[in-house]
């Protein structure tokens, strides 16, 4: 049986201490879970990041490193679901392609053998919409049968989704051969509390808030006709949750928020609700960064969610980027 009902259930979010493994651990919190165990080396994501969960004494935070199998056996001990975070983005990709690789593959594969060592009953293991790839084959739509394109893309982009892939064949290879139930979570890009700077297309709502801050106009890469598709982080907790609860297995599917955007629309959509600001500054084609391009516009369905763990996105862009503002107006840190 797959389905791990969450009240009075242990949980371990592996990579916890960032944007998705701290609003999921109040997620499952909040639905009646025994305990949640952050795992997490810290070397991205932050004790802060949980600081409004600090006082729950059913939230444990163990400082312990994915390419270590005694750390990982010594904190699922008793862990009845695992979710799978910890990894390199992109940008990180781009900075340290042996780390990236190290982690993003050889961590989920110790993870997944810890987890078959103690006896978790599921993994979720967070996967990306980079499994589809970048550059000019991505446009239309993406259902979780579109093939990886590579051609024209950054190779840090093409190696992180690659090893998104592998993960995802990590855990049907642990689900077949070793009976340890599974649910893949292709997310869009990730927005909401504690938003960082280590996605590459959310760079396009945090600078473009930390330009309105400094009163400098916001940057758009080319003509701001690119599509971009986001997910807020609470629906995305939801999902965590609820791919727990299913009775789902062995399936992968795409998490992407109400509709597709372009950068335009969101830069103006981002300085109306910071409260207006210099119009946008068009800088050329890519000023020296890592960008993530499509072909066309492209809208990430997320119809299967449904159908497998009964998810939908409930956020719209527009209140979730009000939630994000109201957050770093209240001093909290990025
Ligand atoms: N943020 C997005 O836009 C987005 C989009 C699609 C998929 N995802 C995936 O969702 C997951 C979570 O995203 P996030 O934005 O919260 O990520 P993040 O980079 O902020 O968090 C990853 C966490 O993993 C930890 N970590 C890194 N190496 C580790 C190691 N060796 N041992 C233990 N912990 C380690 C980091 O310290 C960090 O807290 C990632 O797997 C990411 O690939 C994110």
């Amino acid at each position: 049986m797959a389905s791990v009902p969450v009240s009075g259930a242990r949980f371990i979010i592996v990579g916890g201490g960032s944007l998705v493994g701290s609003a999921t651990a109040a997620e499952l919190l909040d639905a009646g879970a025994a305990e949640v165990r952050l795992f997490d080396n810290f070397s991205m994501g932050a004790e802060s990041a949980v600081a409004h969960l600090r006082d729950n004494p059913r939230l444990k935070v163990i400082r312990g490193d994915v390419m270590r199998m005694g750390d990982l056996l010594a904190a699922m001990e008793g862990v009845d679901g695992a979710l799978l975070l910890a990894a390199y983005m992109t940008l990180n990709m781009d900075r340290d392609p042996w780390g990236g690789l190290d982690v993003n593959i050889r961590g989920v594969q110790n993870a997944l053998e810890a987890a078959m060592t103690r006896g978790v009953k599921k993994v979720v293991f967070a996967s990306s919409n980079a499994v589809y790839g970048y550059g000019p084959g991505i446009k239309g739509d993406l259902v979780e049968t579109t093939p990886f394109f590579s051609e024209g893309a950054p190779p840090a982009a093409i190696l992180y989704g690659a090893t998104k892939i592998i993960g995802e064949q990590l855990c049907r290879t642990y689900t077949q051969k070793r009976g340890l139930e599974h649910v893949v979570l292709r997310y869009s890009t990730v927005y909401g509390e504690r938003q960082h700077h280590r996605a590459a297309n959310a760079l396009y709502i945090i600078e473009t808030l930390d330009k309105l801050a400094k009163g400098e106009p916001p940057e758009i890469f080319g003509d701001g006709s690119e599509t971009k598709h986001f997910v807020y982080v609470g629906d995305l907790a939801r999902a965590n949750r609820m791919a727990f609860e299913s009775a789902a297995s062995d399936v992968a599917v795409n998490c992407s928020g109400p509709a597709p955007t372009t950068t335009l629309e969101l830069v103006k959509l981002v300085t109306e609700l910071a409260g207006g600001g210099p119009a946008p500054k068009f800088v050329g084609e890519t000023a020296g960064k890592v960008r993530l391009t499509s072909g066309g516009a492209f809208d990430i369905v997320h119809e299967k969610a449904f159908s497998a763990i009964g998810w939908k996105p409930e956020v719209e862009m527009r209140e979730g980027l009000t939630r994000l503002i109201k957050w770093l107006k209240e001093g909290n840190e990025k």
